[in-house]
């Protein structure tokens, strides 16, 4: 069943519930009221009659000249008046109904007999008319002599009830009616978002990441179309970084596959003749065979992250220690480019949880940089300090400096800024990868001409 048939349904059932429940409270009470009000209006008029009779008459009077009575009794009421002995026996009746009459049957006579007031609400069997009767005792020196007793049909009273009733019912079912149509309206305005929304999910899982949801209300439906429609944008955005990322790696796998096939067709033509051509040769096919294992390596760690198997294996660090170390280890490199590598290390700092090899990696990549990218008697700065919550390393050259334009690119895998023929460009984007596990943060600030400027910011107390 659709949710729409559905909403419908359960508001249906609740306004039918309500209405009917309603209904019949409303009927109910009106009837009473109705009926309660002639047996109060038949009641009083008998009580009158007979507290009329009390003061005005005695017991000779009822048995003598039931006429005059009748006459007195009668005369405000529109009801059927009885006069009746305490045997029963009619003695008057206004309507002119046989006089002689036994009445001791109806209850409410019986009743009066016993000196209450009685009251009967039933089928008159000699009309068949549904009457409502009080019957009340008349005294005389406080002893019960006859009765009084009122009658009134109660057709009209019942049309009257029957009518209202009709009102009630025909009301009801308006506003059922109308409700119906309201619930329809509303609910549409519900399944209208969610079949827009099952519409789009539908083309999306058959892989068309293009489909859109349309946002009609600022609903839950509506961020649930917002997350849809974010989610294609996210999955259309990987498949394409996804493309990119294929043709780089097959790019860049084909420059040394080219570069070995080249020397090694020179070098197989050559049948080892010329001996330093044979050397330079094999150099250049070590070297880049190096580059692809590297790029290779590269890789696989790229595909560990997508799956998140990479994992941190962190001991504390001694960083000026642990700066220091790696400063030495690059200082030939720097002398040989005639640049000079400072490292600027206090030794007041707070000892770090980190994985040593993971962060050596990251900052052997930001110096190799700085060394790449700046020239002749520049300088290459390592310094480290504690700041609030944590300790910034910083790696700052002198060198060519980024462009303002290249600067938000070159955390992207294969990034390589103008005129930077060597490496990848993984550099930058695995070294950020590696900062952002250990729960820290990698910024580059540059100005082109006078330097680049790259900082770590890694937390002290680093959970993984
Ligand atoms: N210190 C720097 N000075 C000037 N440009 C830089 C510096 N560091 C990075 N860049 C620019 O950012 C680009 C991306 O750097 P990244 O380290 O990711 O790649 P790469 O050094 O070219 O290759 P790889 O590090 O994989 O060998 C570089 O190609 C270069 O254009
Ligand atoms: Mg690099």
């Amino acid at each position: 069943m659709g949710i729409q048939k559905r909403l419908v349904g359960s508001y249906l059932a609740v306004i039918a519930i309500t209405v009917t429940i309603l209904e019949i409270f409303l009927i109910f009470s009106v009837k009473s009221y109705y009926y309660r009000n002639v047996e109060r209006v038949l009641t009083s008029q008998a009580e009158l009659s007979a507290s009329f009779f009390h003061q005005y008459f005695d017991a000779e009077d009822l048995e003598k000249q039931p006429e005059r009575l009748l006459e007195g009794f009668a005369h405000h009421s529109a009801a059927q008046v009885q006069i009746i002995s305490l045997t029963g026996q009619l003695l008057q009746d206004s309507s002119g109904m046989q006089v002689g009459h036994v009445m001791a049957d109806y209850p409410d006579v019986q009743e009066a007999r016993n000196g209450d007031v009685g009251i009967w609400r039933g089928r008159e069997p000699s009309t068949d008319e549904s009457v409502l009767a009080v019957s009340y005792p008349l005294l005389s020196m406080d002893s019960n002599v006859g009765i009084v007793r009122y009658v009134t049909s109660l057709t009209e009273t019942k049309e009257t009830v029957d009518h209202i009733s009709e009102l009630l019912i025909t009301v009801g079912l308006i506003v059922v009616a109308i409700v119906t149509v309201v619930g329809v309206l509303l609910s549409r305005t519900i399944t209208s978002s969610v079949s827009d929304l099952k519409i789009a999910a539908r083309k999306m899982s058959e892989g068309d990441f293009s489909a859109r949801a349309k946002k009609r209300y600022q609903d839950e439906l509506g961020t649930l179309a917002d997350t849809l429609n974010a989610m294609a944008t996210k999955i259309q955005r990987d498949e394409a970084l996804k493309n990119e990322f294929i043709s780089s790696v097959s790019h860049e796998l084909r420059t040394p596959l080219t570069s070995i096939k080249g020397w090694a067709v020179t070098l197989h033509s050559n049948h080892g003749e010329d001996r330093s051509m044979l050397e330079d040769g094999l150099r250049i096919i070590e070297t880049e065979t190096d580059r692809l294992t590297r790029l290779v390596d590269e890789l696989l760690d790229f595909s560990k992250w997508d799956n998140g198997l990479m994992e941190l294996y962190r001991v504390p660090i001694d960083l000026p220690d642990f700066l220091r170390k790696i400063g030495k280890q690059l200082a030939p490199r720097a002398a040989r480019l005639n640049i000079s590598l400072e490292v600027h290390v206090g030794n007041a700092l707070p000892s770090i949880q980190a994985d040593a090899n993971r962060l050596k990696q990251v900052l052997i990549n930001l110096i190799d940089n700085a060394l790449k990218f700046t020239s002749d008697n520049g300088t290459v700065t390592i310094l480290a300090r504690s700041v609030e919550d944590g300790v910034m390393i910083i790696v700052e050259d002198t060198g060519s400096g980024i462009a303002a334009h290249d600067i938000d690119h070159v955390f992207q895998k294969f990034y390589k800024g103008n005129g930077s023929g060597h490496g990848s460009g993984l550099g930058l984007s695995i070294s950020e990868q590696i900062i952002e596990l250990h729960g820290g943060s990698l910024t580059i600030e540059s100005r082109i001409g006078v330097g680049t400027k790259a900082m770590i910011h890694l937390p002290v107390c680093t959970k993984s």
